[in-house]
């Protein structure tokens, strides 16, 4: 940075004064003609009487849908009909099991009733809780959930439909399936019963297997349901990860070439990186002393941390005779590096034009035009005044003083922090916004500490 001598506010550098994974569609087709292939070998060659034949492609057919509704058993290429027999078996097997032992809470007023869906339960490899009435089934139910409840509409005290409303009002069981069994004829409850959200009706005289089958059946419906969540949950994760990455590499991107404009004047530096700490410290010390909050959202300050370090982006189209030069600047040659503010923020607006709601841009033209405002509206390049100057420019402004301050240039020796404190002091209402330079107050300690721990190669610690 070059030197300024001649200022008429001594000791400021001239400048900063102012004016789960599904197989492809194709092995989809392969794996369910393979499927069809099956069954229409086994009308073929098996000596079965016609009946038997249908059951087993019924039978196949089942396991199929059961694979399209994401039973999957994985994709067997077409050819591989022989081996997808015991595949579809064991998978069968492998849900079935899934659902034994899940446990079921009858409710009905009937203690017949109860007794034979005990019996009919227990056989299937599930664990009935009999319970004969709607409130203790709400009791039972919230002091241990079931897996399934099994419920008759026609109580006295509680209906069945009641009963169900309340369990949709539970957050902790409302995703449990309920299955009506009643002896009601009309379609008037049916219909009520699903409304309430029920998933299935049963009527009343039932058959043994049938109830059982439709209770498996909703067991298994409420896993997969469960592993699709679990799955999707997963997946969520996974974008924000790599969303968060993806971000990642983006700001490493743009720190790069910070610093590589920064490598003109300074290779040894860490100017930016003590900016962008410095100013995130600062945005952190307003928010903690009350000081324009409202605006100091997390995000903000995020994106001050990492916009801070595009505040001197500029300075790549300024002349090496003048970004460099060891001794006083003409006035044309200050002119010339004081445009340093306008390209800067100019290239960055030109890839907001393209991406107009992104507020990390938006903040960088921000940075980049107005670090070297003023607060009284005496700064560059637009002689801002007070609130006018954007918030982030006006913290950057702040931070990249006290650093630029006490750093070595090659036209002058650092300034001690002491000094550079009460610059900063004096300058409260004049050049810098004075909640910036209460939070600084505040802060001078740690500034220091930072300093000395962040120190340049030429420098010692
Ligand atoms: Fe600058
Ligand atoms: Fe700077």
């Amino acid at each position: 940075m070059p030197t300024h001598a001649g200022n008429s506010r001594a000791g400021i550098p001239e400048e900063f004064r102012g004016p789960r994974r599904r197989g492809s569609l194709a092995e989809k087709r392969g794996h369910r003609s393979s499927v069809y292939a099956l069954v229409a070998e086994r009308r073929k060659s098996d000596g079965y009487p016609p009946q038997q034949k249908e059951q087993a492609a019924l039978r196949i057919i089942a396991a199929q849908r059961n694979m399209d509704a994401g039973i999957t058993v994985g994709t067997l290429p077409v050819g591989t009909e022989e081996k997808e027999v015991p595949a579809l078996i064991e998978r069968r097997q492998r849900v079935e099991d899934d659902v034994q032992g899940s446990k079921i809470l009858m409710v009905d007023d009937s203690a017949d009733n109860l007794r034979l869906l005990t019996a009919v339960m227990e056989r299937g490899g599930l664990v009935p809780r009999p319970v004969t009435s709607g409130k203790l089934a709400i009791k039972a139910a919230e002091a241990n959930p079931p897996d399934l409840f099994l419920l008759d509409i026609r109580m006295p005290e509680m209906s069945g439909l009641e009963v169900c409303r309340r369990l949709k009002q539970n957050e902790r069981l409302r995703d449990i399936p309920v299955i009506f069994i009643s002896g009601v004829q009309g379609s008037e409850d049916k219909v009520e019963g699903f409304r309430v959200g029920a998933v299935d009706f049963v009527s009343k005289p039932f058959h043994d297997q049938e109830v059982l089958e439709r209770v498996k059946t909703h067991l298994r419906l409420k896993r997969l349901q469960v592993e699709l969540a679990s799955h999707n949950q997963r997946l969520e994760q996974r974008i924000v990860e790599q969303v968060k990455e993806v971000a990642a590499s983006q700001l490493a991107t743009i720190f790069a070439l910070a610093k590589l404009a920064e490598t003109r004047d300074d290779d040894t530096g860490q100017h930016i990186e003590r900016v962008q700490t410095f100013a995130r410290r600062l945005g952190e010390g307003m928010r903690e002393l009350g000081l324009q909050a409202a605006q100091l959202t997390s995000t903000f300050i995020e994106n001050l941390y990492q916009t801070a370090s595009l505040h001197d982006i500029g300075k790549v189209g300024t002349p090496d005779a003048i970004l460099c030069k060891p001794g006083k600047l003409t006035p044309e040659e200050f002119v010339e590096m004081r445009k340093h503010c306008e390209l800067g923020a100019r290239t960055l607006a030109a890839v907001l034009e393209r991406h107009p709601d992104n507020q990390f841009l938006r903040m960088g033209v921000e940075v980049a035009r107005s670090h070297h405002e003023w607060w009284d509206g005496t700064g560059y390049p637009d002689g801002l005044r007070g609130t006018t100057v954007p918030l982030s420019a006006r913290i950057v402004a702040l931070a990249d003083f006290y650093d630029a301050l006490t750093s070595k240039r090659c036209y002058r020796s650092p300034i001690s922090h002491e000094v550079t404190c009460r610059m900063i002091q004096t300058g409260s209402g004049t050049h810098f916004d004075p909640d910036v330079a209460t939070a600084f107050t505040n802060l001078e300690g740690e500034f220091h500490r930072i300093r000395r721990e962040m120190h340049d190669r030429n420098e010692s610690a």
